[in-house]
């Protein structure tokens, strides 16, 4: 029986060939005239962000939020040199200025709620971000109070907009200890995550059971599985959604190294596939935010572009899924 690997090495020309198809071929829809030439990945120059993001409101309160936001995991996990800390820096800067504003950390992401604290406070931008950390491998009440004061302190701040209970572990009591601080006005919303489709059905049932604000899973071209549970329950109980690794880890990058973005990009305004594989996750209408983590500015720019005009259809859905079977 050939491994994935082999089935991945022999489908990928075929696959290729399909995503580069207009997609007039893939369906019975009308599509428009496609350039012949596609663009090539190396030609495409860095242009600035402009326009507004795409807002999704968070179903217990009405808010809106910006769709792109940032994680800070591995991003941010960085020493204080100037040569480590600059770049983050802007990475910030573009986020902040583009209009975003959900960022997402935990206390377990090694020095991350260090860094971003600094940067944050350095630039005085608190007050327009929304701020998500985590109860984060702790048992017990007082275990997970102390970790939240302390993340308090790393993050330079006296409250967070979003705290959640990360991966499922001790969480009824953690999840109670979040409602405990929303109460006193240190947390806005609480929130249950994963990482992990073989979690999803636990997690579906805590969705039921709990009823947090917000939940945070996977989801990618890749890796659909919150389409079966996850988002149908969330729209059907009022669960805001933030989506994790939308590249799955990087690894979707490698899957299209030196593949040019196909013509019909064009029609969902995208230019690199990293907009492409964004625009997939958000364009799922129970999607409220999506964290892509990056370290580099260049690619912050290229991220936050996906947050505006149109998303993806079921044609362009299924080419790029087709794309990276
Ligand atoms: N709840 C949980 O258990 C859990 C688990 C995993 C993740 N998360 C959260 O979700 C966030 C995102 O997930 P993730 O960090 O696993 O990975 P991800 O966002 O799927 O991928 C990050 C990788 O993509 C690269 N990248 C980002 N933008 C790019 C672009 N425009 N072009 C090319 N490469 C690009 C980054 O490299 P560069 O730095 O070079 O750009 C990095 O290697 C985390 O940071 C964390 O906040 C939560």
């Amino acid at each position: 029986m050939p491994s994935r690997r082999d089935f991945l090495a022999s489908t990928a020309l075929s696959a290729t060939a399909i995503a580069l198809m207009p997609l007039s071929a893939c369906s019975q829809e009308t599509t428009p005239a496609a350039n012949p030439t596609s663009t090539p990945l190396a030609a495409t120059a860095e242009t600035p962000f402009s326009g507004t993001l795409i807002e999704r409101a968070i179903p217990v309160s009405g808010e809106r939020i910006p769709v792109i936001g940032m994680g800070t995991s591995g991003s941010f996990e960085v020493g204080d040199s100037a040569a480590e800390r600059d770049p983050l820096r802007e990475v910030l800067k573009r986020f902040v200025a583009a209009g975003a504003t959900v960022i997402d950390t935990a206390p377990t992401y090694g020095t991350a709620e260090d860094v971003l604290g600094a940067l944050v406070s350095e630039a005085s931008v608190r007050s327009k971000l929304f701020l998500a950390t985590k109860l984060s491998g702790v048992s017990g009440r007082d275990e997970g109070l102390a970790q939240f004061d302390e993340s308090l302190r790393r993050l330079k701040t006296d409250k967070v907009e979003l705290l959640q209970v990360h991966n499922l572990r001790d969480t009824e009591t953690q999840l109670a200890l979040a409602r405990e601080l929303k109460q006193q006005g240190k947390v806005k919303y609480v929130g249950l995550t994963h990482y992990v489709e073989s979690a999803q059905a636990e997690l579906a049932d805590a969705m039921r059971k709990l009823k947090p604000d917000f939940v945070q899973i996977n989801y990618s071209p890749v890796s659909r599985g919150a389409e079966q549970r996850i988002f149908p329950l969330a729209k059907d109980l009022g669960i805001a959604v933030m989506i994790n690794r939308a590249f799955e880890d990087g690894k979707l990058f490698a899957q299209v190294k030196g593949k040019p973005v196909p013509d019909w990009a064009k029609e969902v305004g995208a230019d690199s596939w990293a907009q492409l594989f964004l625009k997939f996750v958000i364009s799922q209408p129970e999607v409220t935010v999506v964290i892509p983590a990056t370290s580099k500015p260049k690619n912050q720019t290229d991220n936050l572009k996906a947050g505006v005009g149109n998303l993806m259809g079921e044609r362009q859905r299924s080419a790029l899924i087709s794309a990276l079977a």
